[in-house]
């Protein structure tokens, strides 16, 4: 186990932690809810403590609802992060918007912490960055819930480095969310320095780049209904050469004797003590991989040789509508 400190915070966490949107949502059915907790449950046996999750994830926020239903009795020792600002029609389950006003992040976070069965956040993040509201209007509400006790941090998720700094400049943000992987280092010239000037954490979700870089789905077709067929990496030509990247990797991890996924998790893992990483499974067998992934050590010459695949991944990492929302 690696520990690292949140940022600006003496908050210490394993760097890595658990992505729960899986077990509600976008890849496949979602999980039943008595597996669902008793991977939660085994998830904290093996010493997991950061579980992050959305009000977005599942219908009507199922995914919250599941984790405090999982958590009750457990809540003290763990750390949970929850995210607000993109909003649902719950009827149909589509997107209708991106709010970050005041109004919502009040409204959102009471939701939360019902759901969450629990009376204070350890880290709320505004999702995606409302255009409409400024960052500084939005930053000074969540602000204010740090001051009234309902949240002890407060993170911006795919935001763009200037909004970083201008969030910095009204309340300490700890943390940085962002997709970052082998596959998807597209914020290493603007959000990480951003990151790492305002003394931000980078929480890097997807760091299996949506399962593609465990190489599974060599072998493996996806499921009608799962999100990631309408994906551009995970479509037509471009997914056949994304997996002919992932053929690579593979073959670095069958050097080394790992699998295909601690690769992917090591990669992430050696970008600095300022990351953690949230990788999102299922499955008791995925997460003790992943979780094994500390024993893995990249040499530079390995480093180096993944280092030029992102570069030569196909296809944008969401659809136009999905590209609309991030570098906020
Ligand atoms: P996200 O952050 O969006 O959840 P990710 O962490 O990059 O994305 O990848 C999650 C995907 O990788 C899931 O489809 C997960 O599938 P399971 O629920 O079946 O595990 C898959 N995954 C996670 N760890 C894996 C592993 N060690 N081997 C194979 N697939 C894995």
């Amino acid at each position: 186990m690696q520990a690292r400190k949140l940022g600006g915070t003496e908050i210490c966490l394993p760097a890595i932690g658990l992505g729960c949107m899986g077990l509600s949502e976008f890849y496949g059915p979602p999980t039943d809810k008595a597996t669902a907790i008793r991977l939660l449950h085994e998830a904290i046996e093996l010493g997991v403590i950061h579980f992050d999750t959305a009000e977005i994830y599942g219908i009507r926020s199922a995914n919250e609802t599941l984790l405090g239903e999982a958590f009750a009795g457990k809540r003290e020792h763990l750390f949970i992060a929850t995210k607000f600002g993109p909003t649902r029609d719950w009827e149909t389950g589509l997107r209708t918007g991106i709010d970050g006003s005041r109004k919502n992040c009040r409204c959102a976070v009471d939701g939360s912490l019902q759901r969450l069965r629990t009376d204070v956040i350890d880290l709320f993040y505004l999702h995606r960055v409302d255009p409409a509201t400024p960052i500084e209007e939005t930053v000074s509400a969540m602000g204010e819930l740090v001051s009234e006790g309902k949240v002890r941090a407060i993170g911006l998720s795919e935001a763009a480095g200037d909004t970083i700094r201008r969030a910095a400049a009204i309340h300490p943000i700890s943390a940085v969310q962002s997709e970052y992987s082998i596959f998807a280092r597209d914020i290493e010239a603007d959000v990480i320095p951003a990151c790492l000037e305002v003394g931000a954490s980078l929480t890097a979700y997807s760091p299996l780049g949506r399962g593609i870089l465990s190489g599974r789905f060599m072998n493996e077709s996806l499921d009608d209904g799962d999100w990631r067929k309408s994906n551009p990496r995970f479509r037509g030509d471009a997914y056949a050469a994304n997996l002919a990247l992932a053929k690579e990797i593979e073959a670095l991890a069958q050097a080394k004797g790992c699998a295909t996924a601690q690769i992917a998790l090591a990669w992430v893992l050696a970008q600095g003590d300022h990351v953690l990483t949230i990788p999102g499974t299922t499955k008791l067998k995925n997460l003790k991989t992943n979780l094994d992934s500390y024993q893995v050590v990249l040499e530079l010459n390995e480093r180096d040789a993944l280092n030029v695949l992102a570069d030569l991944v196909k296809g944008e990492r969401y659809d136009e509508l999905g590209m609309a929302t991030i570098y906020g």
